[in-house]
């Protein structure tokens, strides 16, 4: 599959990605990378990496639906099969994800459904919760709500903080991403109108 990523920030899932292709392990190539952080450190990873790149701003076009439509413009440039959100700190009209069913992908920092949002972290300890994870889930409008595909749990520690939590599960997102979207790119999972189907011999 030809893969788009959207990134926003430090770019270590687009990384995973990156390496995963190089080391054979990902069925697909990354096409473009897009970002509406003209200066972040994930556009640097794509460079150094070969792959083309585009950046928006959003104070460079009159509202939300001119920017995501450029965006929208500039994927399509590349004719990606599967558009896969990094670290893409911007919330797409629904018109944008309307125009991908079951072709645009995002990873989650929780176990959702619990915390969609921000602050999942805090929010895990907050909550006292035992238990933490990621989510990899198809992109619908409504925001981190798409059903999902796949997830990692990690175990929470006594006298863990935000930070320290969040980059002990940094580290099995990678992976995360990279296994949910060699499934999604093999096409051993799709979203069908009846929900999630797996199928396929590499399950
Ligand atoms: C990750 O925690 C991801 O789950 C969330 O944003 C962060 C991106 O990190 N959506 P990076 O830019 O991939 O390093």
């Amino acid at each position: 599959a030809r893969i788009a990523v959207l990134v926003s920030g430090r770019g270590s899932n687009l990384q995973a990605l990156i390496d995963a292709q190089a080391n054979g392990r990902l069925p697909g190539r990354i096409v473009v990378v897009g970002s509406n952080k003209p200066d972040c450190a994930a556009l640097d990873r794509a460079t150094a990496a070969g792959i083309d790149t585009f950046a928006l701003r959003q104070r460079d076009f009159a509202d939300r639906e001119a920017m995501d439509a450029a965006l929208d413009a500039e994927l399509r440039r590349h004719s990606p099969g599967l558009v896969v959100l990094a670290g893409f700190m911007r919330i797409l009209s629904p018109t944008m994800v309307a125009g991908w069913p079951g072709r645009m992908l995002n990873i989650h920092p929780s176990l959702l459904p619990k915390y969609p949002g921000l602050d999942t972290h805090a929010r895990a300890l907050a909550a006292g919760d035992s238990e933490h994870g990621a989510s990899v889930h198809y992109v619908i409008p409504e925001l981190d709500a798409g059903p999902v595909i796949a997830q990692v749990r990690i175990p929470v520690l006594a006298g863990d903080t935000p930070d320290a939590l969040a980059q002990r599960l940094l580290l099995r997102e990678h992976a995360l991403m990279v296994a949910a979207i060699a499934l999604v790119a093999a096409g051993d999972v799709q979203l069908t109108p009846a929900g999630i189907q797996f199928s396929g011999a590499t399950l």
